[in-house]
């Protein structure tokens, strides 16, 4: 019997003694194998056939996306962590774990969320936040419109909430916005019939950037009662560090914050949190060490530190991470300032960094907010 394998063990062409025709065999993950005939006398021409049949096969393999019906959280905008118990973080990252897998398909598209409107106004830089979203509302398919606020008709002297109220007149299901100035979220929140989602507003908060890093951790850790996480750098400045250490302290796990004096919030010993200046102590027993970024933006008027003499007492390095237990995971929202907030070879440390799958993670749980929100909002507003 002549046989050839086509894209690896998927799809083999094969031909028995007595016929005359090749014949495929092919074989889906988690699926009955299928036998046939192509009809063809020709190698070529019956790869051809082959590979026509396989890929029809795939799309209609995608998966079946199961909607939760037992809702647990109902409010239609996610603009502040504050604003979630532990039940309902649990079920965002519940919520997520079907599209981990559904992200790792060779055909990645979905119709949960076809007809529906959503809107990226991004008035601060972003690279993976604004395309996260992006790609999760397009393997969703939804239609999602990225506003050049920077040649908006803000420029004009129009508000910020005209902008947004004019936006919501189109008739969209979710705007999700970035903007520096803190609790702007809330306030589009209240004059918007769309869904809110918050995705950084100044240095105040960061909630989808929080349920990406506790979905990241939850993929390694079971259970975050048992966890001691050190959130390290720039504190004072940090939305990212603000919105974990609500989501993360909710879930169980304790907190060590670690940074300069000058870069620790006056209020910080209101927060759930151990403060440390010195990384060798704050790092003892952390399972996770959080690296942030020096918020650059956020700091001005003041002088900002040398960027050496940063990496020495506060960059992790191999050398640091060893105040830490055996084998604890590093991680980092990114932008990732390397050499000044996180050694470069560490940074990309696949045995130790979970930087690229915080960043995997970040579309799973955006795809479960978009769903979430948008059938929260169709139950506010049956239309
Ligand atoms: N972590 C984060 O918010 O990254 P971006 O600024 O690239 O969106």
């Amino acid at each position: 019997m002549k046989s050839k394998f086509l894209k690896s063990e998927h799809i083999k062409l094969y031909k028995r003694e007595n016929s005359e025709y090749w014949q495929m065999k092919i074989k889906l993950p988690k699926k009955k194998a299928i036998r046939s005939s192509t009809g063809s006398k020709i190698l070529k021409e019956s790869e051809k056939i082959a590979l026509k049949y396989y890929s029809s096969l795939s799309i209609e393999n995608k998966i079946h996306i199961k909607r939760n019906e037992k809702n647990i959280y109902k409010k239609i905008h996610l603009v502040e962590t504050a604003d979630l118990d532990r039940k309902e973080i649990e079920f965002f990252l519940n919520e997520a774990k079907k599209f981990i897998s559904f992200n790792k398909k060779r055909i990645k598209k979905n119709n949960l969320l076809e007809g529906r409107t959503i809107f990226n106004l991004f008035f601060e830089d972003s690279t993976r936040t604004r395309t996260s979203f992006e790609v999760a509302a397009k393997r969703l398919g939804a239609d999602i419109i990225n506003v050049a606020v920077k040649d908006s008709s803000i420029n004009k002297g129009e508000t910020l909430l005209d902008t947004m109220t004019t936006i919501n007149s189109m008739n969209p299901d979710v705007l999700i916005v970035r903007h520096p100035e803190e609790g702007i979220s809330k306030r589009i929140s209240l004059n918007v019939d769309a869904s809110v989602i918050n995705a950084g507003d100044g240095s105040h908060e960061h909630p989808t950037q929080a349920l990406l890093d506790a979905l990241t951790i939850k993929n390694r850790f079971k259970n975050f009662s048992k966890l001691q996480i050190a959130i390290c750098g720039d504190i004072l400045h940090s939305r990212v560090a603000r919105s974990n250490i609500i989501i993360l302290s909710k879930l169980g796990a304790k907190i060590n914050v670690i940074g300069p004096r000058e870069w620790l919030p006056k209020n910080i010993k209101k927060l759930p949190v151990t403060v440390f200046t010195d990384m060798k102590k704050g790092l003892k027993n952390c399972d996770i060490v959080m690296m942030l970024r020096i918020q650059k933006e956020r700091i001005v008027g003041k002088i900002m530190p040398n960027q050496k003499i940063y990496f020495n007492k506060y960059g992790l390095d191999y050398n640091k991470l060893k105040y830490a237990k055996k084998n604890a995971f590093v991680m980092h929202p990114g932008p990732m300032n390397r050499g000044v907030e996180i050694d470069s070879k560490l940074a990309d440390d696949v045995t130790r960094s979970l930087i690229q799958e915080q960043v995997a993670m970040g579309v799973a749980i955006r795809m479960a907010c978009l769903d979430i929100l948008i059938k929260n909002r169709d139950n506010v507003f049956k239309h």
